[in-house]
């Protein structure tokens, strides 16, 4: 059937090969777009260089929630394993199931990943190589069988959490991982690093144990232990001296300078460039300016909204965006995606919400007028929505606030600007 759709590729209509505002972290070895796309954090590089040259060490990378941890720590991998130092390749996604023996496994997968994806299986011996390979392959078959059995008794995806962990001692899985570490040290000269990211999936009660039960494999010779985790990780481990005593550094990402993240798009523009076309950079300064204001200088929430703004206004033309494009536009949205199927006090309660950095649920009754025990039946609906989340706890009390495209509804359009009128010439 045909219909009226246009299949044009929008990126191609601004002479670029793929979407320049992807969010998804840069990579070691690069993905769409390569590791080189990294930009700035100079003295943040020095310090975790410095612990990697410090012949072991655990450093916990911290910052708020997309500001850019992850690609951090993965270029900082990249520059050690051009260094010569051993790394495996995506960094080790922790999850909130995890036991023990779980979070030795997963590095120890990382490790055989790399080795084999790699070709580097003679890094170690080959008894070492034997055991490796079958612990990860019997890992692999029992989550395999998990997966069977959760669903046969009807549970919910995630509540595997419950079922036995691994029935390998601790001690033998610690063992053969310092076995490992040390003949690739012996063989190359050079140290082990191990990048462990998104701990705040872990319960505050899991990461209390996990660093109590890991603390002599933390301690391994010739290896070095990268913790990623945003604020509300750090919150817990500070709150701990047993826990914070085990770091030996600690360093916050903070967010980028406008120049900086102006930089980075340039950067990726031309990386994507297609050849032989003339390249229309899809948004001027103005609003650029106006989504950095917006989100202190977030990365992840600007490349999302520019994006966000550019597939709404392109039809069938290069636009290129304004602040006043970019105003008119993502305000247009949110009103409709979101604001328009509230009632009008979730409304109101979105709207003050957006205005503070974050809110307790007490202040939010006070604030906006309305029963504590009723904010939270709204809060708990937006939850659901995704249009709000906790931020962090403290003591019981719940911090507030408000997902990043809800932010859109404070966008302003500029005053108008003086328009220069011109009079038909006289001929
Ligand atoms: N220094 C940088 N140079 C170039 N691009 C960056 C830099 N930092 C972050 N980015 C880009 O910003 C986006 C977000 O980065 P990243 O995923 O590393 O953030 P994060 O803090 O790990 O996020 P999360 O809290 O969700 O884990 C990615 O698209 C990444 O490519
Ligand atoms: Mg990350």
């Amino acid at each position: 059937m045909a219909n009226n759709l246009d299949y044009s590729n929008i990126w191609e209509l601004y002479g670029l090969k793929a979407d320049p505002f992807t969010t998804d972290a840069l990579v070691v070895y690069g993905g769409i777009l390569p590791i080189e796309c990294f930009i700035g954090r100079k003295n943040e590089l020095q310090r975790l260089n410095k612990q990697f040259r410090s012949g072991s060490s655990r450093v916990l990378v911290i910052g708020d929630v997309g500001v850019g941890k992850t690609s951090f720590v993965n270029f900082s991998r990249s520059l050690a394993i051009k260094g010569g130092y051993f790394s495996h390749l995506k960094e080790i996604g922790v999850m909130g199931n995890w036991y023990t023996n779980e979070f030795i496994i997963n590095t120890l997968q990382a490790i055989y990943s790399a080795l084999t994806l790699e070709s580097k299986e003679s890094l170690i011996s080959e008894d070492s190589f034997k055991k490796l390979k079958s612990i990860v392959d019997f890992y692999n078959y029992e989550k395999g069988l998990r997966g069977i059995s959760v669903a046969g008794f009807g549970l919910e995806y995630g509540s595997d959490r419950f079922s036995p962990p691994i029935m390998i001692p601790t001690n033998s899985l610690m063992e053969l991982a310092t076995k490992i570490v040390k003949e690739i040290h012996n063989k190359t000269g050079k140290d082990v690093i191990l990048h462990y990211n998104n701990l705040e999936n872990l319960k505050e009660m899991d990461i209390r144990r996990l660093f109590e039960d890991l603390r002599d494999f933390f301690q391994m010779p010739h290896t070095h232990f990268v913790f990623v985790g945003n604020l509300i990780t750090n919150g817990i481990i500070q709150g701990s001296q047993r826990v914070s005593s085990i770091f030996s550094d600690s360093i916050m990402i903070n967010e980028m300078t406008f120049e900086e993240i102006e930089e980075v798009i340039n950067k990726r523009l031309e990386l994507l460039k297609i050849e032989n076309l003339n390249l229309v950079k899809p948004f001027d300064k103005s609003a650029l300016d106006k989504l950095y204001n917006l989100y202190g200088g977030n990365i992840r929430n600007i490349l999302n909204s520019l994006k966000e703004a550019i597939l709404a206004s392109v039809i069938n033309n290069p636009i290129i965006l304004t602040d006043e494009d970019i105003a008119r536009t993502l305000r247009q949205l949110v009103e409709e995606r979101h604001f328009k199927i509230l009632v009008e006090k979730e409304r109101q309660i979105l709207r003050y919400m957006a205005n503070k950095e974050e809110i307790t649920n007490k202040s939010l009754a006070t604030g906006t007028n309305t029963a504590q025990s009723n904010v939270s039946k709204y809060l708990k609906h937006l939850q659901n929505l995704g249009y709000v989340e906790v931020k962090r706890k403290s003591g019981k009390d719940k911090f507030w606030t408000v997902a990043p495209k809800i932010k859109w509804v404070l966008l302003k359009e500029p005053k108008q600007k003086h328009i220069v009128k011109y009079m038909p010439p006289k001929i």
